[in-house]
């Protein structure tokens, strides 16, 4: 049986009021039978990881640098996440792959990064609707899952959680049906059972792209959907904890 995770993505929102507001309200709830997240803005780390410090929430950077150290400027390097108290990172989100034109390598060795500081790396994979609409939702997604595979090894997936963020439904308000993401879901379990299937087994897929309270536990109910990483309904404590108990 899979452990359920359920992670928030707060993306460019708050203020740091806000986020001790936000963490003070999910470490204060009981969501001890599933494993949760926290992705505040870098500025707000270093509180919410103190706020964080012995409770079970697990606190990440939205993004990391794929470099160790050095002249990178704006960078982020895994080393001073993990300095700050984080022990998780988002790599790959769809915005950073759209916006900052993020390559599957270049994501590959932020994943890489992240491991080798200790940081469970949160492995994002999509497609858009273009892609979708031109049948090729499987090629893109099992290129983005391959390169990971192949830079890091298999058995890096027994530390890899692996989001399923179809970008037509990020911030969108449209969800892919329980149905269209359980296809996607049990497609990625599938090409990780090819190599392993003991580490397919127990690697943690998880859906993002518009969940909501209202949605979450049809979702999460799909037998290859362990759980959800939250944008918009992460921002409100109330919907993030009511999601979070819809996992638990
Ligand atoms: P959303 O975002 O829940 O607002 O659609 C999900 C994400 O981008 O991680």
């Amino acid at each position: 049986m899979r452990r359920k995770w359920v992670g928030g993505n707060w993306k460019m929102h708050g203020s740091r009021a806000m986020a001790s507001a936000l963490v003070g309200a999910i470490v204060e709830a009981k969501t001890d039978t599933v494993d949760v997240a926290v992705f505040p803005p870098f500025p707000y780390l270093r509180e919410a990881c103190a706020a964080c410090a012995g409770s079970r929430i697990a606190v990440g950077g939205q993004d990391v640098s794929e470099h160790e150290s050095g002249a990178f400027t704006g960078e982020v390097s895994a080393a001073m996440l993990r300095d700050v108290g984080c022990g998780t990172v988002l790599a790959g989100h769809s915005e950073r792959r759209q916006y900052h034109h993020e390559s599957d390598g270049q994501v590959a060795a932020k994943v890489a990064q992240a491991l080798t500081h200790g940081l469970t790396p949160v492995l994002c994979v999509g497609e858009t609707l273009d892609e979708r609409d031109g049948g090729r939702m499987a090629e893109v997604v099992s290129r983005q899952l391959g390169a990971v595979i192949a830079h890091c090894g298999i058995v890096a997936f027994e530390r890899i959680v692996v989001a399923y963020e179809p970008v037509w439904a990020i911030g969108t308000g449209r969800t892919a049906s329980p149905a269209q993401a359980q296809e996607v879901h049990a497609l990625l379990r599938s090409q990780l059972a090819s190599d392993d299937a003991r580490i397919a087994g127990s690697t943690r897929i998880v859906y993002g792209g518009s969940v909501k309270p209202g949605n979450a536990a049809e979702l999460f109910a799909q037998a290859d959907i362990d759980g959800g990483l939250i944008g918009g309904a992460a921002l409100q404590a109330t919907d993030f904890l009511s999601i979070c108990a819809a996992a638990g």
